[in-house]
């Protein structure tokens, strides 16, 4: 037995030393200390013994076993400083390199729609101007000549906090901020782009979406300032040759209201599918603002007259870019934002 143990010893030792690997590690763990390994037969062997050899011989056994065990995890350890060694020798790392560029994005189409937006008014001397995305009841309906009961509210009921704060459904509550803020100072001549909710969701509406107001007031402001100030907007938003139509339409906070069509700019008046055939494609409301409005925010309607629009930037960013569905606006997948 001790002969035997002296053996395996000495043949592990020589084995231990000659392996080069990790997978040669394992193996040897297999080979002496598996279910079948030799110092596992050693053990089982211990009954044919006497018994007055038995603690001799199991001492012997384990220390064998816990010489293994050590051997084992000091070359593993040797063959990993090695490996990293000669991995450090081949990678050399030249900290003096520049560091590679870090990818920047690209700016999402309805900022870059609202940036070009903002240039185009500021151009025609406009300030831009914001409002809470959480609105009193009280600016975002009753300054906007919309009074508790009226039906019109129900064209664009929201999402309310409780009963004097909502979710603001349009940016027309920016056009009464803004002349609570500036008034008796005129003129008045702003825009304001910003989010908006609603309760609506398909293909062409989405419960939060964005629009651009617009407010002009000043002594002497007439119907055709408007359209005129709409159609070099819509020029140098969608192109020289674009032409704009106004038709009757109703605003509570605008008398009297249109609705306003640009040209199609896909068949250039023509027909075709985006324009319904009929060569023209709405894109704003609009109108004077109602005197009601001009009072409550502090200016004599027989003094002063305004116009006022709004417009839906998704809307805009769809018909600029050629984008058919509204949802991919908010869905962040970068294969659509790398587009841009
Ligand atoms: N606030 C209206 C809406 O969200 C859009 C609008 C229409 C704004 C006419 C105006 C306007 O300023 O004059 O549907």
């Amino acid at each position: 037995m001790l002969e035997k143990i002296k053996e395996i010893r000495e043949a592990m030792e020589r084995e231990l030393r000659e392996a080069v690997s990790s997978d040669q590690l394992r193996e040897l763990k297999v080979k002496y200390l598996g279910k079948k390994g030799s110092i596992s037969e050693l053990s089982k062997g211990m009954g044919k013994l006497l018994p007055e050899e038995r603690p001799k011989a199991g001492q012997l056994v384990n220390e064998l076993r816990q010489a293994l065990e050590d051997n084992l995890a000091a070359k593993q350890q040797e063959l990993a400083d090695k490996a990293m060694e000669l991995k450090m020798a081949q990678e050399k790392v030249d900290v003096t390199l520049p560091g590679r560029p870090v990818k920047l994005g690209s700016r999402h189409p309805l900022t870059l729609v609202t940036d070009e937006l903002k240039e185009i008014f500021l151009g025609m001397g406009y300030t831009v101007e914001e409002g809470p995305q959480v609105e009193l009841d009280y600016y975002n309906f009753e300054r906007m000549n919309l009074p508790a009961d009226h039906p019109a509210r129900d064209m664009q009921d929201s999402f309310y906090f409780d009963a004097k704060r909502l979710l603001r459904t349009h940016t027309s509550p920016v056009q009464a901020r803004t002349m609570d803020k500036l008034c008796p100072q005129a003129p008045i001549k702003m825009i304001s782009p910003g989010a908006v909710y609603r309760r609506d969701d398909d293909a062409t509406h989405s419960p939060m979406f964005h629009q651009v107001e617009g407010l002009v007031v000043d002594e002497g402001i007439s119907l055709a300032d408007l359209k005129g100030t709409l159609l070099n907007f819509v020029r140098q938003m969608f192109g020289e040759e674009r032409e704009i139509r106004l038709r009757p339409s109703f605003f509570p906070f605008t008398e009297p209201s249109v609705e306003v069509d640009i040209s199609c700019m896909l068949c250039g008046g023509k027909g075709c599918r985006t324009c319904k055939d009929t060569g023209w494609i709405e894109i704003l409301g609009a109108g004077m603002v109602h005197p009601n409005v001009l009072k409550m925010s502090g200016y004599d309607p027989e003094r002063y007259t305004g116009f006022a629009f709004g417009c839906g930037i998704e809307r805009i960013a769809m018909l600029k870019y050629g984008i058919d569905d509204l949802r991919v606006m908010f869905e962040n997948d970068v294969r659509f934002l790398q587009k841009f």
